[in-house]
C-alpha cells in the first residue's frame, strides 16, 4: 500500500507513455498522491489533460513558465515525493540524466532531487542495446547506486521489432515500489569495507575496499523492511539512510563491535575486507627512516571475526561470508565455508578485470553445503538484491 506515498511521475517522449496513465490510475488507487511532470517529447504522445483528470493534480511542463513557478516550482517539485518514478524513460532522458543537464523540467528536478528514483526504460531493442546507452546507464549506476532500474521487458516492440527493451508493465513498477516487506522484524549486521591496521601515528597497512557491496546488500535489505547495522572500515563510502553505522579502524575493533551487535542480530554478513595481519608493535612515535637498505616489518595474524562468529555460543542464524579469490575460487570457496562455519560463502574472481574489489560490478558464485548459484556480471547493487532475494529464498 502507498497509502503516505508522495509520487512524482515523469513521463518521456515514447509510445510506452500511453502505459503510464494506467500507471498514474493505479498508484492512485495504491492511496498514493500523484503528480505528473511531462516533456516537450511525451505530449506528442499523450494529453496532459489527461494525466491531469487522472492524477487529480495539475501537470507540470515548463521550467520557464513563471506561473507554474510561481506555484509549485522545479524546487518544491524536487523536495516533494517520496518516490520519483521515470515511466517511461527514452534513451534521451538516460542521456539527458547523465549529462546532468537541465534543458528541461524534468531533467532539471531529478538534477535537483536527493529522493528515491525508480527507472522504467523504454524503447527500440537496437537503442536500448547501443553500446552509447548501455554505457549512460552503467554510468548513471555508478554515479547513483541507490536509483532503481525497473526492466526493460522483452518481447514484441511497437515498432514491430522483437526484444528487450519494453517498458515494464504498470503493474510490476507499481509492485517495485511498494516491495513486500520480507525482512521485517529482521535485524542483519553487515561488516564491510576496509580494516587499517597501523604501522606508527602516520603510516598503516590496508586495502582498497570501497565499501560498495556491504551498502549494496545494506540497501537491499532496507528496502524488505530489515533493520540494518553497519560496521564500517576508514574510508567506506557514505552508509544509506536507515542504516545504523558503526565506524572502527583496525580488525581488533571490528571484532569488538561485532561482539557488542552480535546477541541482537538474525543475520551476519561478513563483506568486509579484513586485514588478514596487523604491525606485531605501533610504534608510538613515527618510525625514522635508518641507514639500512631494506627494512622487515613482524606481522601478526588478525583473529579470523566471522569465524569467532560461526562458531560463538550466540551464532545468528544466518552466517555468510566472501571470498575474493584470483585462483581455484570455487575449491578455496568451499574450504573457507567449512572452515570458517558459514551457511554460505559468495566468492568473487578478483582476476577477472572490472569486477570486485573497488570496482562498480560483480559476478559471484554462492556456495552453499549442498547447492550453488552463480549471478553474472552485474552492477553491485543488482547483485546485492539477488544475494538477498537468494538468501531468502533459502531460508524463510
Ligand atoms: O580468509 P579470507 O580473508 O579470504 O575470508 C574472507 C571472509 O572472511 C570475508 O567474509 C571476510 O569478511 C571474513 N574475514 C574476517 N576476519 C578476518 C579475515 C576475513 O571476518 N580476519
Amino acid at each position: 500500500m502507498l497509502h503516505n506515498a508522495r509520487v512524482l511521475v515523469g513521463i518521456s517522449g515514447g509510445i510506452a507513455a500511453y502505459k503510464s496513465a494506467h500507471l498514474v490510475r493505479l498508484l492512485k488507487k495504491a492511496g498514493a498522491e500523484v503528480r505528473v511532470v511531462m516533456t516537450q517529447g511525451a505530449q506528442a504522445f499523450i494529453q496532459p489533460l489527461t494525466l491531469q483528470a487522472l492524477s487529480g493534480n495539475p501537470v507540470a511542463t515548463d521550467l520557464l513558465d513563471p506561473a507554474a513557478e510561481a506555484g509549485m516550482g522545479h524546487i518544491e517539485l524536487a523536495r516533494w515525493p517520496t518516490h520519483i518514478v521515470l515511466a517511461p524513460a527514452t534513451a534521451n532522458l538516460i542521456a539527458r540524466l547523465n549529462a546532468g543537464m537541465a534543458d528541461e523540467l524534468l531533467p532539471t528536478l531529478i538534477l535537483a532531487t536527493n529522493k528515491p528514483v525508480f527507472i522504467a526504460p523504454a524503447m527500440n531493442q537496437q537503442m536500448w542495446q547501443a553500446p552509447v546507452t548501455q554505457a549512460n546507464i552503467k554510468n548513471l549506476q555508478a554515479m547513483y547506486p541507490s536509483w532503481q532500474w525497473l526492466g526493460p521487458d522483452a518481447g514484441e516492440q511497437a515498432c514491430g521489432e522483437v526484444g528487450a527493451g519494453r517498458m515494464l508493465e504498470p503493474e510490476a513498477i507499481v509492485e517495485a515500489l511498494q516491495p513486500a516487506q520480507k525482512l521485517a522484524g529482521k535485524h542483519l549486521l553487515i561488516t564491510s569495507g576496509p580494516t587499517r591496521e597501523a604501522l606508527d601515528p602516520v603510516r598503516f597497512i590496508s586495502n582498497h575496499s570501497s565499501g560498495k557491496m556491504g551498502n549494496a546488500l545494506a540497501s537491499a535489505a532496507l528496502r524488505l523492511g530489515a533493520k540494518v547495522t553497519m560496521i564500517t572500515g576508514p574510508g567506506h563510502l557514505p552508509v544509506p539512510a536507515g542504516v545504523q553505522q558503526v565506524a572502527i579502524t583496525s580488525a581488533l575493533n571490528m571484532l569488538q563491535a561485532v561482539q557488542d551487535k552480535l546477541a541482537s542480530c538474525d543475520w551476519f554478513i561478513g563483506c568486509a575486507a579484513v586485514a588478514d595481519y596487523r604491525p606485531a608493535e605501533v610504534s608510538e612515535q613515527k618510525l625514522k627512516k635508518g641507514a639500512e637498505d631494506e627494512l622487515s616489518l613482524q606481522l601478526v595474524k588478525n583473529p579470523d571475526i566471522i569465524a569467532t562468529v560461526g562458531q560463538h555460543p550466540q551464532r545468528p542464524s544466518l552466517v555468510v561470508g566472501f571470498a575474493a579469490e584470483s585462483e581455484a575460487l570455487l575449491q578455496y570457496g568451499e574450504q573457507k565455508l567449512k572452515r570458517k562455519g558459514l551457511d554460505w560463502i559468495v566468492c568473487n574472481d578478483i582476476s577477472q578485470p572490472g569486477i570486485a574489489m573497488n570496482a562498480d560490478d560483480n559476478a559471484v558464485t554462492i556456495i552453499g553445503h549442498s547447492s550453488q548459484k552463480v549471478l553474472s556480471q552485474a552492477s553491485k547493487q543488482k547483485i546485492g538484491q539477488q544475494i538477498i532475494d537468494f538468501l531468502i529464498e533459502q531460508t524463510l
